[in-house]
């Protein structure tokens, strides 16, 4: 995870963690490929998992394992665990609270003005209570948000594959229904071929009128031009998003000086270093006992 540079922390984290295993860059050209039994990756090499004839299990750094799965040579008979634990699933709970806030707040016409040296005071036209807010993906992260939204006063409709039953939010499996309604729409799906470019001109049109988005899930759920164009014909009021595609995105991307969007760096739910190697650690010791694995990618859902 990370480049060489970051080797000496993973080291120091994971020496207490997993005393006598040996932490290597998984590009080192000194670790002997028949070595490795676990890999920790984002976005490996494409073909170098491959290359590692004992690998046993694939942990991947992110709890979105889009990365991974781009390798055209992935060995796809390794179990792949994504990244979790309960600094992940709190940290995304709070990007995903601050984000509804701000959105309700008007905060992209607050920073506006504040750089513009204006004193825009402006009424408040609604509460988290009259703000039906929509989040697509139920998972570990969706599930986590909408409580946390729910417990804010937002009434929240959330979207999943298979039918939920949550306490305090309307569950639904019908996406136009959730759009319909959504004055905050969240995306925290996975990117899978079924969601990539979900939301696009179509789905901002069902949305009602003056709606936000919020998008910390993958930068290939939104078509980045779909949404600008809403924004600039008001449909969709304002914007705040995590996540490109690429990222970051091109420095004359419209989006970084557009004045209703706020642009977060992919760090919605960047669990600390130490957090991180505690998971991987207890993932590691699991499977050396044998034990059922959390979090275990499923290719037959592509997520
Ligand atoms: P989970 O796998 O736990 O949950 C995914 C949710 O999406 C599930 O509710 C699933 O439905 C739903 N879903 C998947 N495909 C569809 C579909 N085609 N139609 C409707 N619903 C669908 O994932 P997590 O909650 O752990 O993470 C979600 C994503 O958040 C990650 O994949 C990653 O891309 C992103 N992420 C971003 C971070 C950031 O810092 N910006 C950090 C961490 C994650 P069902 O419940 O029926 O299976
Ligand atoms: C991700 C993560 O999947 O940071 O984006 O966990």
């Amino acid at each position: 995870m990370g480049g060489p540079a970051h080797v000496p922390r993973w080291r120091e984290l994971f020496g207490p963690l997993l005393p006598g295993m040996a932490v290597h860059h998984l590009n080192d050209p000194e670790v002997r490929p028949g070595d490795v039994r676990y890999a920790f990756v984002w976005a490996p090499t494409p073909g170098r998992l491959a290359a590692l004839p004992n690998l046993r299990l694939i942990l991947s750094g992110g709890a979105g394992v889009d990365g991974i799965l781009a390798d055209p040579q992935l060995p796809r008979h390794l179990p792949i665990v994504r990244m979790g634990g309960d600094e992940t699933v709190q940290r995304m709970t709070e990007y995903v609270c601050m984000g509804a806030l701000c959105l309700l707040r008007d905060m992209p016409r607050i920073i506006a003005a504040q750089h513009e040296r204006r004193w825009d005071k402006f009424d408040p036209e609604v509460t988290a209570r009259d703000t039906p807010v929509g989040v697509l993906g139920l998972g570990n992260l969706g599930a986590a948000a909408a409580r946390a939204l729910a417990g804010l006063g937002f009434p929240v409709t959330g979207w999943s594959r298979t039918a939920k039953d949550l306490p305090g939010i309307r569950c639904l499996t019908d996406l136009d229904a959730v759009l319909a309604q959504a004055a905050i729409l969240v995306c925290l799906l996975p990117s899978t071929p079924d969601t990539r470019g979900i939301l696009d001109r179509a789905a901002f049109a069902k949305l009602p009128r003056g709606a936000k988005v919020l998008n910390a899930a993958r930068g290939t759920h939104v078509v980045l031009p779909d949404l600008l164009a809403a924004l600039d014909d008001g449909h969709v009021d304002s914007a705040m998003l995590d996540v490109f595609s690429p990222e970051p995105p091109p420095p004359d991307s419209p989006v970084w000086g557009h004045k209703r969007v706020i642009v977060t760096p992919h760090t919605a739910s960047l669990a600390h270093p130490g957090a991180r190697a505690r998971y991987v650690a207890e993932v590691i010791g699991a499977f050396e006992r044998g034990e059922a694995l959390p979090n275990l990618y499923d290719g037959s859902r592509g997520y």
